[in-house]
């Protein structure tokens, strides 16, 4: 089977200017240099990716940017492209956040034109999927899981699925404090190989890391990480922290 690198990454959202991100990563620098067994990776505002690549220079701390346009250039006023995104330093691309899917209306067929965006550009995508409350308690959240998973993956070749990363976030653990069990992660997560097991195959689904995340904190870290299926964390709130972040980064 696939050995998975865990992977936590630190979602910002609308945080931070840049002095701000500059002291942020300062110190996470130092709190959690010499970790060489998983992946650390931040995704700051567009505004801040310049400064945090300056300030990450030298270090193994890798850089996402939270959204992209599908298209590489373009008359898409307000919108930021893959290439430019690369050339600023970044590695990752967060997709399909909830808040995008919510505030901005994005659906899976967009979701799926940026996957594929990414990789073309060089970027690996964070392709994030989740249930709402609701969705879940009249019993939808696998149904949303698999379509939304499949939607996002619509068109791609099996070695393109084996290289991305899919973030299950329940969008009631999102900034709510309300954490899902590590029980019930686990459930969501195996049902997502398993999805992804029916439209490529075992191998491919055992190669892809899919990370947990909603009202991830340095308390509940540990035993999510314990679950067979959970390969790394996108931590929210708790990324912002410095003590918090480095905490949950050295999860155990
Ligand atoms: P949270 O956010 O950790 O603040 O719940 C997670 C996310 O939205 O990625």
């Amino acid at each position: 089977m696939a050995v998975r690198r865990p992977l936590i990454a630190g979602n910002w959202k609308m945080y931070c200017t840049r002095p701000a991100a500059e002291q942020l990563l300062t110190a996470l620098k130092v709190q959690i240099s010499g970790l060489t067994d998983r992946e650390v990776v931040v995704a700051p505002p567009f505004t801040a990716l310049e400064t945090a690549a300056r300030v990450l220079a030298g270090s193994s701390i890798r850089l996402a940017a939270q959204n992209l346009h599908w298209e590489p250039q373009g008359a898409f006023t307000g919108e930021v492209s893959g290439p430019m995104l690369k050339e600023l330093g970044c590695s990752y691309v967060i997709i399909g956040h909830s808040e995008r899917r919510q505030y901005c209306a994005e659906i899976d067929e967009q979701v799926a034109r940026k996957v594929k965006a990414a990789q073309r550009d060089g970027l690996v995508p964070i392709l994030c999927v989740g249930e709402t409350l609701e969705e879940r308690e009249r019993g939808d959240m696998l149904t949303v899981i698999r379509r939304q998973t499949q939607g996002g993956l619509q068109g791609q070749e099996k070695a393109a699925i084996a290289a991305l990363v899919i973030a299950y976030e329940p969008v009631w653990a999102i900034g709510t404090g309300r954490t899902a069990t590590p029980d019930q992660a686990q459930e969501v997560h195996a049902a997502i190989r398993a999805t992804l097991a029916a439209i490529t195959d075992q191998d491919t689904a055992d190669a892809v890391r899919i990370l947990y995340g909603g009202s991830v904190k340095a308390d509940n870290v540990d035993g999510l990480m314990a679950q067979a299926d959970i390969d790394g964390a996108l931590v929210g709130g708790a990324s912002l922290q410095v003590e918090s972040f480095a905490r949950i980064v050295q999860f155990r």
